[in-house]
């Protein structure tokens, strides 16, 4: 019996709270980046424990800015993963760099970390990995060979807000970490991102670069007493975040913790009843120490013991009313990448059996435990239809 009424895979949680910020907003006469912004960021820098951070349209526009601050000449490589989404890829490629794909470990689906010191090269610039569904890359590794190496560590935390290793949060680190507000990561503001670094310098070129280049905001520009005039010395994009934004992001932020402490307690109710589904393998743990912020809870559908293969699975899914997610597919095997950076079949053997086998399951503060039993009956039902 399929569940009355589809779950679907995501849903943000706005409240009331957001909800009366925004028509705050609205009615005071300022909507674009202003106070609201400011509030916003210096809450965001105290929350990771980072001295700077800044707000953007998105995490691609993040990792575009980090990307120019590498200032990446032709044939300059960036290592990363590709099993991710495009995003992490594409900045490199359109900044001029080379990716370099490293291999993800089979059950934690992040940078297999005792494989990157083998891929750096004399033009190796960056290591730029994605702590997978909210769950942290080994940083201290990661953080000497770029010491050893003299490159850089920029971590796509677009999955990590409010995660933790060893007792840090991700963003409180001096290298750059860039998160999304995308409305099915853990915390949104509708759009948008947010860069943390501890670098003064590379913080004012970031934010001139995320305002055309030019040396004030409309907020300063505008502001009463300030001096009219502005000043530009390299062109720069236009990825401010708005006030209307902002005003989201803060309610939003207050609310974190609660909603990851939700997601943590669906995420071991799945791990629970998942247990007993042989056929099905749960996401893996990392075995340092962790805040799992639990953005994703990928599954494994391999078609030799559940004898479906993924994508029919997914379907079914669909037909008992549960809505289901592909995190990710291979970068390296999508046209584009494939036809520019061709890797023979199998260079990244634990990448392409993970793209082809992973499921993310429903996972948001607005699923309440039945939701989680009514999932893994769907599962159930599936594994039992086509075993046999
Ligand atoms: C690993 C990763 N990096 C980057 C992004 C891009 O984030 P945004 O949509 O905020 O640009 C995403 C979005 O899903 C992502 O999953």
């Amino acid at each position: 019996m399929p569940r009355n009424g589809f779950l679907p895979f995501s849903l943000p949680d706005i409240g009331q709270g957001e909800i009366n910020e925004v028509v705050k907003v609205l009615s005071s006469g300022w909507i674009t980046s202003g106070q609201k912004v400011a509030a916003f960021e210096k809450a965001f820098a105290e929350y990771v424990g980072s001295p700077y951070a800044l707000t953007l349209t998105s995490c691609t526009a993040g990792l575009h800015l980090a990307m120019e601050i590498l200032d990446l000449q032709p044939g300059d490589e960036v290592i990363t993963t590709s099993l991710t989404w495009p995003a992490t890829v594409n900045m490199i490629h359109l900044c001029g760099g080379r990716p370099v794909f490293v291999d993800v470990e089979r059950d934690t689906f992040n940078l297999d970390v005792s494989q990157v010191e083998e891929a750096i090269t004399d033009r190796t610039r960056a290591i730029l990995p994605v702590h997978f569904a909210g769950q942290s890359c080994e940083l201290e590794k990661l953080r000497k060979i770029c010491k050893d190496h003299s490159i850089e560590l920029i971590e796509d935390a677009a999955h990590a807000v409010g995660s933790e290793y060893k007792g840090a949060r991700i963003g409180s680190g001096n290298n750059m970490a860039v998160f999304s507000f995308h409305p099915i990561k853990n915390m949104t503001t509708g759009e948008g991102g947010m860069i943390t670094t501890h670098n003064s310098e590379i913080f004012e070129r970031l934010r001139t670069l995320r305002f055309h280049g030019v040396d004030k905001d409309a907020w300063k520009r505008y502001g009463r007493g300030e001096k009219a005039g502005y000043e530009l010395y390299h062109p720069g994009w236009k990825y401010n975040m708005t006030d209307i934004q902002a005003a989201i992001g803060l309610v939003q932020l207050e609310r974190l913790d609660g909603m990851i402490e939700k997601r943590m307690t669906l995420a071991a109710l799945y791990d629970d009843l998942l247990s007993e589904v042989h056929e099905i393998t749960r996401p893996g743990r990392v075995p340092y120490d962790i805040r799992h912020a639990w953005h994703l809870y990928t599954i494994q559908v391999d078609r030799d013991k559940t004898g479906i293969p993924r994508d029919e699975f997914m379907e079914e899914m669909g037909k008992r009313n549960i809505g289901t997610g592909l995190h990710f597919r291979a970068v390296h095997e999508l046209s584009f990448y494939k036809n520019h950076y061709p890797l023979p079949v199998g260079s990244l053997p634990e990448t392409e059996f993970i793209s082809e086998s992973i499921v993310s399951l429903p996972l948001y503060p607005g699923m309440n435990e039945s939701d989680v039993y009514n999932v893994v009956a769907a599962i159930r039902d599936i594994v039992k239809k086509f075993k046999e």
